[in-house]
């Protein structure tokens, strides 16, 4: 390790225990105060006994604890889990603090030079290693930073905690400030004991499920609170490193960083997300960013006071008044009454005007939908008058007016010895405007691939096109589709008798064209197509968007004019195998081609990192999501296509977690072209954006990223390596790793009990935790059990599983061959060298070894015991230890370590102070899912102590709450 980087980590510690010592005696007064003396002697004890069971573990230790704690009555063991949960929340808190004290110490230090990471960082080493202006440039024309917030259900805190939460942050960083004076510290630690005492009488587990406004209400909090205000910094801090390295050069600073959003969009498995959703969002979503608007102008109306006794304003100003007082004649009277001298604030009190006329009429539009929906109208069909005001309104039809407007101040204001004001809130408002348009964040729909063609093949049913469309051979139904989409005629009969969901399609796809007509096209333009199989899924869409008007055929050029943006989604190993012969069908299919004009022939792909890895394994999923890319990037090349890769990654490593800067750095060669867009899920949410330091940091590294991954000569050529000649042990280790998983989890008959009865996984569902279903079909096979809950549930029983299963027999396989008992030094070597030579092997092993670390054998243990039949359970569990213990000593062989994690030391530690506060909630959680599994074997006791049973579910519940938090991750 450097010095620099152990005098951080020491930093860092020393940050950390001031802070947690200071925010535990706040909490233990709160709890001495909320339940008495005797939860504080308890609390103590637990912790006492876990911190000596950690120290040497023993079974016999163990049982003594979880009898210690079964001999507690129930309120106490609630009070116990509450008390721990609460602990981790401000440890999180604490932790995250001491990093922002450290990073702005390393900041410090490193002054004048950049920080790193940082987008100056990146450009200064782009700089020492010789790229030139032009190769900036070029990227620059094209770069694309695109994060996607998602409503996927890993967010276990509900909203009124997360809210507790950011109010004691906030405390947190005023109380760790070194100019406060003794006073305001205990006014400060006053309001703390306020804060964690509302925490305390705050539900922790919800009622009932949030409704997908809600859900959206909570993403547009994050765009309210920490991305609206923070984007301007960004790109200041991109200005501001062009000069410095490049000077004397220009650049044109494209918009690229943008925001969309699935929240009221993404339909797949959730029944509730309608297209009445999401025409209200995307209404919800335009009212949210021009009120952002409005108070940006409110303050700038302040800013921009100059006056025309002082200085002179340029012509061009002079004009644009003259025009908007013959608009708005009666407020211009007003207005100059206002601010005689101030043409400046004239101007803006137009522009203030304008934008209240436009929030009205989406106001306006919004009612009427409203009404209509109330009437059985669909949204879609709603006469919200905009149409007739397009002519004559002094409303912003479009950014771009509202732009033209704050140009000319600016303009203005430079000619006129006003650069340092105009470079202030006017250029921040400039930028603000061209990210978020009037949209906010594009919406961007997500629907199964099989709904779509099941709506197809009742439209043509109905236009006795084909009778049975579902149970056409692929071929057929490309044909079918491709004569189709060359034919004008609509398909779709009004007023024909479709089966609901056949209505919700088309309607959603009418509802987008609206919202595209009276926002903009940005509002609501893409389409993930999820489970895409084959070429004709992507058709199918086009042509129903043909039937829905986003798609216009020319019959005489026989090309389509579409404002559809089609995505499909490859998540699945097979399909992420077959993904580039799709794709190459796709562009050779001229109407398709010729769809993509409309996007300058660019055309996005997703890749899901979650279905893949429950599908084949985390390996093989990584292997195969990274041919993919590599492939797919082949194909558009060859086909003169520019390709989007989108990753769909969630905040577990089983679920493509993990660093996002080193996941970015280790991406194939030719597959990122300037361009990175993931989704943001769940509680990455909160890590991530509700503190604005912190996702400052998080995209300046993905910005950072995202440069040198393109253009660093060093970086390509790191990412290049030896990759080829390595090809054949990764694809030979990969079926290893295949056989491996598949037989654990698909193929062998006995798992699928072990893992319903050895995690909370029924429990997990009943924590309601986002609008939609825990699973596509209540089956109990573990094929139609979403990602989410699969990983959720390792996470809860330690045993990590989706992180790394697979990867030990792999390595084990490949370095002794053959079942040999004897190392191959040479094989060895190779993957020491593709270790230490190549982003991709690296980050899978630094991945696995993350989740390794995170996993714990002896709580794992611990939970298969809830598995009821013991022949069931040795089997099962003697198969994953084995694999553990393969993978950890495979790993360590490899990375040269002697422990696991002592490469990561600052995660290694974190988990060793966590674990004793973890394992009781953990021990707590297997002992009363024992007792409930009982209980409700027999209904008849069920009855019988209805309440009780209530109340022990009510703990395992907030027990999965606790364990998230300590363990930072739901899954
Ligand atoms: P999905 O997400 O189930 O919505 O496809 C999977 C995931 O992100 O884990």
């Amino acid at each position: 390790m450097s010095g620099g980087r152990e005098r951080d980590i020491q930093h860092l510690d020393e940050q950390l225990r001031g802070l947690v010592s200071r925010l535990a005696s706040i909490l233990g007064d709160v709890l001495r105060e909320q339940v008495g003396e005797a939860l504080l002697v308890e609390v103590e004890e637990v912790r006492k006994y876990n911190i000596e069971l950690r120290a040497s573990w023993s079974e016999e230790k163990q049982n003594l604890i979880i009898q210690q704690i079964e001999n507690l009555n129930p309120d106490m063991v609630f009070a116990l889990v509450r008390s721990f949960t609460l602990y981790f929340h401000l440890l999180n808190l604490a932790e995250e603090r001491a990093r922002l004290i450290t990073l702005a110490r390393r900041e410090r230090s490193a002054y004048p030079e950049p920080c790193s990471e940082s987008i100056a960082m990146a450009l200064k080493e782009l700089k020492l290693e010789g790229v030139g202006a032009q190769s900036i440039r070029r990227l620059l024309s094209r770069m694309l930073v695109e994060p996607v917030f998602t409503a996927h259900p890993t967010e276990s805190r509900r909203r009124a905690n997360l809210f507790h939460l950011r109010n004691i942050n906030r405390l947190v960083a005023d109380l760790s400030s070194n100019e406060i004076l003794q006073s305001e510290q205990e006014y400060l630690e006053e309001e703390l004991r306020r804060a964690v005492t509302s925490m305390w009488q705050t539900d922790e587990i919800r009622a009932s499920r949030p409704t997908p406004l809600h859900e959206v209400a909570n993403t547009l909090y994050y765009f309210e609170s920490t991305l609206y205000p923070m984007v301007p910094r960004l790109y200041r801090d991109l200005e501001k490193a062009l000069l410095r390295y490049y000077p004397g050069e220009s650049f044109m600073i494209p918009t690229f960083l943008r925001f969309n959003s699935w929240t009221g969009a993404d339909r797949d498995g959730n029944p509730h997300i309608t297209a009445t959703i999401t025409a209200m969002t995307s209404r919800w979503q335009k009212k949210t960013i021009l009120k952002l608007y409005r108070g940006s102008l409110e303050r700038l109306a302040e800013e921009l006071s100059p006056s025309l006794r002082l200085i002179q304003v340029n012509q061009a100003l002079l004009d644009s008044l003259a025009r908007d007082r013959r608009l708005m004649p009666d407020l211009a009277i007003k207005f100059e009454k206002q601010s005689v001298f101030e043409v400046y604030r004239q101007k803006i009190n137009f522009i203030l005007a304008r934008l209240d006329r436009t929030i009205e009429l989406n106001q306006a539009a919004y009612d009427a939908e409203q009404e209509a929906i109330k009437a059985g109208i669909p949204p879609s069909q709603a006469a919200t008058g905009l149409a007739n005001v397009r002519q004559n309104d002094y409303c912003y039809f479009s950014p771009i007016e509202l732009l033209t407007d704050l140009a000319i101040l600016e303009e203005s204001l430079r000619e006129n010895r006003g650069r340092r004001i105009a470079d202030g809130a006017l250029a921040d408002l400039i930028t603000q405007v061209q990210v978020f348009g009037f949209h906010l964040a594009g919406l961007e729909v997500r629907q199964h691939s099989s709904r779509h063609t099941a709506a197809l093949a009742e439209v043509l049913r109905f236009a006795a096109v084909c009778d049975n469309f579902s149970a056409l051979s692929e071929e057929e139904k490309y044909s079918l589709l491709e004569r189709e989409l060359g034919d004008p005629r609509p398909l779709v009969i009004p007023d024909a008798d479709y089966s609901s969901d056949t209505q919700e399609v088309l309607e959603t796809l009418r509802v987008m064209r609206r919202m595209q007509l009276e926002v903009n096209r940005e509002v609501c333009e893409n389409y993930v197509i999820s489970f895409t199989n084959q070429p004709s899924d992507v058709l199918t869409l086009l042509l129903l968007a043909k039937e829905g008007g986003l798609a216009r055929l020319d019959p005489t050029s026989a090309t389509i004019d579409c404002d559809l943006h089609i995505v499909p989604l490859f998540e699945s190993i097979e399909d992420l195998r077959r993904a580039p012969d799709i794709m190459r069908q796709l562009f050779k299919t001229s109407l398709y081609r010729s769809s993509l004009a409309g996007y300058s022939y660019l055309q996005e792909i997703m890749i899901g990192y979650s279905d893949s890895n429950k599908d084949g394994g985390f390996f093989t999923a990584n292997w195969e999501l990274y041919k993919a890319q590599r492939q797919l990037a082949e194909v558009c090349r060859e086909e003169s296509i520019d390709l989007r890769l989108f990753h769909g990654r969630g905040g577990a490593i089983g679920r493509g977690g993990g660093p996002a800067n080193r996941a970015i750095m280790a991406q194939p060669r030719h597959s990122l072209g300037g361009k990175l867009k993931m989704t943001e899920q769940g509680e990455v949410i909160f890590a991530r954006y509700s503190n604005p330091e912190i996702a400052h940091r998080h995209l300046e590294q993905v910005t950072n990223a995202v440069f040198k991954a393109t253009l660093s000569p060093q970086a390509r050529a790191l990412r290049t390596g030896a990759e080829e000649e390595w090809f054949p042990a990764l694809e030979g280790m990969s079926e290893t790793a295949f056989k491996a998983y598949r037989e654990l989890v698909f193929e062998n008959p006995n798992f699928a009990r072990y893992f319903f009865e050895a995690s909370p996984i029924n429990e997990i569902g009943l924590l309601n935790i986002a609008s939609r279903p825990v699973s596509r079909r209540a089956t109990g096979r573990i094929q139609d059990l979403r990602a989410i809950p699969w990983v959720f549930s390792w996470t809860q029983n330690r045993h990590y599983l989706p992180g790394w299963y697979g990867v030990g027999s792999a390595l084990h396989n490949y370095m002794y061959p053959n079942n040999s008992a004897t190392l191959d030094e040479h094989r060895l070597a190779l993957l020491q060298e593709m270790y230490n030579g190549w982003p991709f092997f690296q980050t899978i092993l630094l991945n696995s070894e993350r989740s390794l670390g995170a996993a714990d054998l002896e709580i794992a243990r611990l939970y298969s015991t809830l598995v009821t039949d013991e022949k069931v359970r040795r089997e099962i569990w003697e198969l994953i230890e084995a694999e553990y213990h393969r993978t950890c000593a495979a790993v360590m062989l490899i990375t040269g370590q002697t422990t696991l994690l002592d490469n990561i030391p600052v995660l290694q530690r974190s988990i060793r102070l966590r674990n004793p506060y973890i394992d009781p909630i953990s021990f707590i959680q297997v002992a009363l899912l024992k007792r409930l599994r009982q209980k409700s074997q027999d209904n008849f006791a069920i009855d019988q102590d209805r309440e009780e049973f209530e109340k022990i579910l009510g703990i395992v519940l907030h027990s999965i709450n606790g364990i998230a938090a300590g363990a930072q991750t739901t899954g």
